[in-house]
């Protein structure tokens, strides 16, 4: 079985484009492969430092990633920080790569003109993400469209390891579903957290409700842009080009419909996430991790010998 190796940052709640471009595409997949889902949660440190806010969120990716149809008995599910092999290797990498390489990062790049500080660990992010990929021997690495660069940066710090110290990591191939690739938000932009575009996925109907019904329309043409543009993930073309059809220019009713289509499709998972107790989450973790921990440290094991530290 080939293996696949993902990760989400516990860094705030969910909104439907990371369903649809992320949580989606790992439950359809990830029984097909020998799976590891990790809560990043050393990534998430770059950004967030309240202690508290950082477990919760730990806890709230497994739900979610749990209330999205996986099942922890198939897939190991664990915490980064819980592996230390991970921040090990990135510092090996990070002493293979150059500054002005990693200064070529866009997700830096665009995360500094947002504001964000620009710390050490902000920096180095895509060597982190490089050791959690191929401390795995990762054949597939399924993420959103914003990080291909980051999977170029693994199969980078791959080569460069291989030619100094011999063949050692296997370069990861990332896989994008190019249709749900970027999903706009209430304002048409990419939704994003950053942007306060977004729609929650586990929120309240009412709260879905609010987001949908202020995204925004421009009243040429009688089809709601965005409106649709959300819509074409959660019903099937043909019924979609008849609603839309009929409800030429009522944007009110085609709002209340992609409200209905996203609750058929979020209630369920909302219910099967409000069932997880706090002791089930602390034992898929404990148990992911003590899993991932077992593959890890033979690989770190090899990387010490060849790099010349074991003695
Ligand atoms: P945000 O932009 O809200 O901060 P993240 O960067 O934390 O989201 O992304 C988490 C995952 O969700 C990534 O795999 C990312 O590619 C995916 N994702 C985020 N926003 C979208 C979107 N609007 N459409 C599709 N996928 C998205
Ligand atoms: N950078 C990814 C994101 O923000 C999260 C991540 C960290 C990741 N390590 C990973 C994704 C390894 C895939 C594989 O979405």
């Amino acid at each position: 079985m080939k293996r696949l190796l993902t990760g989400l940052q516990p860094s705030g709640n969910l909104h439907i484009g990371n369903y649809l471009g992320a949580l989606k595409p790992f439950a359809d997949m990830y029984s097909q492969y020998e799976s590891f889902l990790m809560v990043v949660d050393y990534h998430a440190l770059t950004s967030l430092k309240d202690s508290k806010l950082l477990s919760q969120n730990i806890a709230s990716v497994v739900r979610d990633y749990v209330a999205a149809g996986i099942d922890p008995q198939k897939a190991v599910i664990f915490q980064q920080s819980q592996v230390q092999e991970h921040t090990e290797l990135a510092w090996i990498f990070e002493c293979l790569v150059t500054v002005p390489f990693l200064e070529l990062s866009h997700a830096y790049k665009d995360k500094i003109a947002k504001g964000l500080e620009a710390n050490a660990g902000l920096f180095n992010y895509p060597m982190l993400m490089a050791a959690d990929i191929l401390l795995y021997d990762t054949d597939v690495v399924p993420v959103g469209a914003d990080q291909r660069q980051h999977i170029e940066y693994a199969r980078e710090a791959a080569a460069k390891f291989n030619k100094a110290y011999g063949d050692t990591f296997k370069e990861p191939k990332e896989f994008i579903q190019e249709a749900t690739a970027i999903l706009p938000g209430t304002d048409g932009k990419k939704m994003s957290k950053s942007y306060g575009n977004t729609i929650p996925l586990f929120g309240t109907k009412d709260e879905i409700a609010k987001a949908v019904m202020s995204i925004v329309t421009d009243s040429a043409g009688g089809r709601p842009e965005h409106v649709y543009a959300i819509h074409s993930h959660f019903k099937d073309s043909a019924s979609l080009e008849m609603l839309y059809d009929a409800n030429q220019n009522n944007y009110k009713a085609l709002k209340e419909a992609l409200i209905q289509d996203i609750e058929s499709v979020v209630a369920p998972m909302r219910e099967r996430r409000s069932e997880i107790t706090d002791d089930e989450v602390r034992a898929i973790l404990r148990e992911g991790s003590d899993k991932a921990r077992a593959v890890a440290s033979i690989k770190m094991a090899t990387v010490r010998e060849r790099i010349g530290v074991v003695l």
